[in-house]
């Protein structure tokens, strides 16, 4: 495989360690990028030494030219996005039209409108080239991945119910009703679990993202404004000018927060931040759960996914762990890497 990087952050950093330090000779690192910088070569980089390379050399990076200058061989080409940028995800179509695969941690492109969602699956087919993205939803997790094993071997998806957020797992596996909702979410900023910005994790957004992908999977030609989302942001938060000015707005709320979280104490309840698609319905809230709910016992910063399916009518197929951070999301992507071996 010709593999070319875009994103060398925290997910394609690692996923530049891992490469370097597995042996992974079927795999020649031909192109790497930043949103500033470039580098491509007729002939294999080091996965180890490419990122310094990167930020002492390298051009300025141009996606068209990074493109136009992969060259003309024929044979397996992955393009690999490791960014969170709209603007390379709307190229992917065009992208495949040039013969390449691609892999990508990026939700965006699956969460564009449905028209876009299909084409990149059209082309992928016309072309015969790949189109991987198990770390769009629980990161390293085979989440999606099994999904695509359950319906093509002709199960089907009763609902899907999950915790799809590291963060807001996290928030809600820890809040008790003695702290400040506040405070917690300040104190997960400044330990990184957060966005730099709370708010973008607050909002609810990105679970719904993650939401309307799994949806989509099971064919459900859902726009991301089909998605009902209960945002946590109390109104007034979005159009504060600093993060600290939003999280001093949060406090004020504190005292609700308080109150909720010791009526479900009383009554043995927990909150958790749930999306949950189901008779072609889709929303994300923030919902009250009982001890016999399977996210009940959610830990740290886990995700966990529950499917009900035809095989899978009462207790649910459940998928827990890790679903946030550079390891296992670089591990998903190189996991997606492998298959455009065996696929193409
Ligand atoms: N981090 C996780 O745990 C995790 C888990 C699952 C999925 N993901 C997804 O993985 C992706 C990467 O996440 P990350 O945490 O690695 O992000 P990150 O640390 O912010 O890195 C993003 C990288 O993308 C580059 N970039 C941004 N816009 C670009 C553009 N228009 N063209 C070319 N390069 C561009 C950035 O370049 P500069 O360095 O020049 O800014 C940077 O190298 C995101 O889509 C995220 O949602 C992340």
């Amino acid at each position: 495989i010709d593999l070319y990087l875009v994103g060398v952050g925290t997910v394609g950093n690692e996923l530049l360690s891992i490469l370097g330090e597995s042996n992974q000779d079927q795999i020649c690192l031909k192109g790497v990028a930043t949103s500033k910088k470039m580098l491509l070569s007729e002939s294999c980089f080091d996965p180890n030494k490419i990122g310094n390379k990167l930020k002492e050399s390298g051009d300025k990076f141009d996606l068209d030219e990074f493109l136009d200058n992969t060259g003309e061989q024929k044979g397996n080409k992955v393009f690999v996005d490791c960014t969170a940028s709209t603007a390379v995800s709307q190229k992917y179509t065009a992208i495949l039209d040039r013969g390449f695969s691609i892999v990508t941690a990026n939700k965006i492109a699956n969460t564009l409108d449905y028209g876009f969602y299909q084409s990149l699956r059209e082309n992928a087919s016309k072309n015969g080239v790949s189109f991987f993205y198990e770390a769009n939803v629980g990161a390293g997790l085979p989440v999606i991945s099994t999904m695509q094993n359950l319906l093509s071997t002709g199960d089907k998806i009763i609902s899907i119910e999950g915790v799809f957020s590291g963060t807001l797992s996290y928030l809600f596996n820890t809040l008790t009703a003695k702290m400040n909702f506040s405070e917690l979410v300040n104190n997960a900023k400044s330990n990184g679990f957060t966005e730099p910005d709370p708010r973008q994790d607050l909002n609810g957004l990105d679970v719904a993202r993650k939401l309307l992908i799994l949806a989509r999977e099971t064919g459900a030609e859902l726009e991301l404004e089909d998605i009902i989302v209960e945002s946590l942001l109390p109104t007034g938060s979005e159009s504060i000018d600093s993060v600290d000015g939003f999280l001093k707005h949060l406090g004020q709320f504190d005292g609700e927060m308080r109150v909720k979280v010791k009526e479900a104490e009383a009554q043995n309840k927990r909150f958790r931040f749930i999306g949950k698609y189901e008779d072609e319905n889709a929303s994300v809230s923030l919902q009250k759960i009982g001890r016999e709910h399977p996210f009940y016992e959610l830990q740290g910063s886990d995700n966990i996914i529950a499917f009900r399916t035809r095989r899978y009518p009462n207790q649910p197929l459940v998928i827990k762990g890790a679903g946030a951070g550079a390891a296992v999301t670089a591990a998903g992507v190189l996991g997606d890497i492998q298959q455009c071996l065996v696929s193409n």
